[in-house]
């Protein structure tokens, strides 16, 4: 993982990475369909499995689902799997004390993709779990959750069992490559410094109308991303690394775009 950059990238530079591209720079990107015969990397006979891994805030998930539609391939956000997991434990009453319990509740539910849906809806006991996994008791409890082995045993399972069904995919998460896909036809793994990646929630949530921007807040963020970076890398199972056949991108000074351009370039060059 990539230490906290001491000289920090600027925040004006910041303002021209990523994050804000994700607003009104958005890149336009072709919509393909969901299998296309032409143009796509690889035939679409084959399957075509791409994995992105990399820490909180690289913007791994939009990057994987706009690389997703450019190759013509499907989508899957591991993490929303996870918060799905994380959320229904708390709605459950269920705490970190009876982890058993936590993974005995989420193999019992239902848990699928509304492909037809983008990005593809997470459906979880027949109730969206799309709104419920972005809050703020979901993502303060889902490291946590994520590091229960029993748990993770289950969302492995079921993401190769996606796989099977969806076998064109780019997915994103933190074991993608490392554990769920080890023989991935191209792996990736986004990074940016914490100090960047901070910055981009405040910007993010600023403009929400979320926080109202203030020091201590950006301060609080960039705490809490290093705090779930240790967390996430640290734990037994499954941690966030940098797979040893993985293309390794610092996007902290990256628009979404050049990010975007990047991975397909290199996807089609390997795949041909
Ligand atoms: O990418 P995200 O912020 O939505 O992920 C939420 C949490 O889930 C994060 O703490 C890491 C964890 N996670 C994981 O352990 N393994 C994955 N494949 C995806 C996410």
């Amino acid at each position: 993982m990539t230490e906290p950059d001491p000289t920090t990238k600027a925040a004006g530079a910041v303002g021209r990475t990523l994050l804000d591209s994700m607003g009104a720079n958005i890149v336009e990107v072709e919509v393909m369909p969901k299998r296309p015969t032409a143009g796509a990397a690889k035939g679409s006979g084959a399957g075509l499995i791409v994995t992105i891994d990399g820490p909180a805030g690289t913007g791994k998930s939009t990057v994987a689902r706009l690389l997703a539609k450019r190759l013509g391939v499907e989508f899957l956000d591991t993490g929303a799997m996870y918060r799905a997991a994380a959320a229904v434990a708390i709605d459950a009453g269920i705490g970190m004390g009876a982890p058993d319990k936590i993974v005995a509740l989420v193999a019992s539910q239902d848990m699928h993709f509304e492909w037809e849906s983008d990005p593809p809806e997470l459906v979880c006991g027949g109730k969206s779990m799309m709104k419920r996994i972005r809050e703020a008791d979901v993502t303060r409890i889902v490291s946590p959750v994520a590091s229960i082995p029993g748990l993770r045993r289950d969302m492995v399972r079921k993401q190769r069992a996606i796989a099977r069904a969806h076998p064109r995919l780019v997915t994103e998460g933190r074991d993608q490559g490392s554990v769920v896909f080890p023989d991935a036809d191209v792996k990736f793994y986004l990074d940016a410094s914490a100090q960047v990646r901070s910055r981009r929630r405040f910007e993010q949530l600023v403009a929400q109308g979320t926080i109202k921007g203030e020091p201590a807040e950006e301060r609080a963020l960039l705490q809490e991303i290093v705090a779930r970076d240790l967390s996430d890398s640290t734990r037994r199972d499954g941690p966030l690394i940098c797979p040893e056949d993985a293309v390794r991108i610092d996007t902290s000074d990256m628009t979404l775009e050049q990010v975007v351009d990047e991975l397909e370039k290199r996807v089609r060059a390997r795949v041909r």
